[in-house]
């Protein structure tokens, strides 16, 4: 296991000396405003807590002990796999190791966080023009498939900010009772969500656990420094903007299941985690998650929201994402395996494209 930094963004007020000297107070923004860069949207919109309801679906059941999986159907699979996995087991005659198959969806996904959209567009348009005057069919179908993953992209991450979706995330996370928190984020990847939980409730510290070394260093090591999370000022309680530099964390490249921790974080959260695990797994995903609380403590999850959009998406970019057992779920079905498995929901709901459940454990 290796431990990253850690810095104490309590102790330096947000607006302090260290984002400037990480590059991040060339690009601030005012509250309220929105900007868009080449490869994502800068978001400082909504700095008000009552109006972040319009972000979040909430549906709510009242009492999950009389709900059923027949009530509620069963989450469909996503089966279109990236040829990668397939020419990996092909070539090693063997099922690709889950762990494998996650070290290729960071690399995979992470090429396409850092893209400069408008100019990976331009240059691909160039190509096919290319490519037709040159009458070069095979090459014409290839770039076409590439240029309609860009536009996807371009729209669901960039334009539309579908996937990061910082208000229905502060949507989702609003109102927690907790006080200078200890987080936990379990298969963090980039790390986003504890850094937006953290803007959210500063002071404490976020911990952020990935078993693939690539996520430290590349997909957390180069997460924007100059990327704004909108959050609280601890010292005046109003809206400020909080970046990763200014930020209290620690990054731990380690199985989930090696973890030394007891039950001693305030919030443990997984984003993306749960529906890569068939039925039988799931009770040991939800247990990851339990055993580190403290009691009382949040458990807050989410899951890819099973629509038309998501079907779309996982189908357009499976090239890009699916290298590994995927289901999309509704929001129900999602709430159904936390309280089966000693969950209490508190709160549950979806957002751009996520469903996202809060819960304690009962
Ligand atoms: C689907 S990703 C999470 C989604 C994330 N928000 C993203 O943008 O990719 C799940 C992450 O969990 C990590 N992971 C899966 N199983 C793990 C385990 N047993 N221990 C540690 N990390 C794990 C993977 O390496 C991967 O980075």
């Amino acid at each position: 296991m290796s431990t990253g930094t850690t810095k104490n963004g309590f102790e330096k007020p947000p607006e302090a000396a260290q984002t400037e000297q990480n590059g991040a107070a060339q690009h601030r923004m005012d509250l309220g405003q929105t900007r868009l860069g080449p490869s994502f949207r800068y978001d400082l919109r909504s700095p008000d807590m009552a109006k972040l309801d319009r972000f979040i679906v909430e549906n709510p059941i009242r009492d999950w002990s009389v709900v059923t999986w027949k009530d509620v159907g069963r989450p469909f699979r996503v089966e279109n796999y990236a040829s990668g996995k397939r020419v990996w087991e092909e070539q090693n005659g063997d099922r690709m190791p889950i762990q494998t198959s996650w070290e290729m969806f960071n690399r995979s996904f992470h090429s396409w966080f850092v893209k400069d959209v408008p100019h990976e567009q331009r240059r691909m348009v160039g190509q096919f023009a290319r490519a037709i005057l040159g009458f070069r069919g095979a090459e014409i179908g290839s770039l076409l498939g590439d240029l309609q993953q860009i536009a996807l992209w371009n729209t669901a991450h960039r334009l539309t900010d579908t996937i990061w979706d910082p208000r229905g995330k502060r949507a989702l996370f609003r109102g927690l009772d907790v006080n200078r928190p200890r987080i936990l984020f379990l298969g963090a990847a980039e790390g986003y969500e504890a850094m937006q939980l953290f803007a959210m409730y500063p002071g404490g510290e976020a911990v952020l656990v990935d078993y693939d070394a690539f996520c430290q260093t590349h997909r957390f090591g180069e997460f924007p420094e100059d990327y704004p999370f909108l959050g609280v000022n601890p010292k005046t309680g109003s809206p400020c903007a909080w970046y990763k530099g200014d930020m209290n964390l620690a990054y731990l490249v380690s199985d989930i299941r090696q973890l030394p921790f007891r039950h001693e974080f305030d919030i443990v959260i997984s984003v993306g985690l749960l529906e890569h695990f068939p039925d039988e797994y799931k009770p040991e995903c939800l247990e990851w998650h339990r055993k580190f609380l403290k009691p009382g403590g949040y458990a807050i999850l989410t899951t890819p929201h099973h629509s038309w959009k998501t079907r779309l998406f996982y189908h357009i970019m499976g090239e890009a994402m699916n290298y590994t057992y995927r289901e999309l779920m509704s929001v129900q079905q999602m709430g159904l395996y936390m309280y089966e498995n000693g969950f209490n929901i508190l709160r549950h709901g979806y957002i751009k494209t996520h469903n996202g459940v809060i819960a304690r454990a009962r």
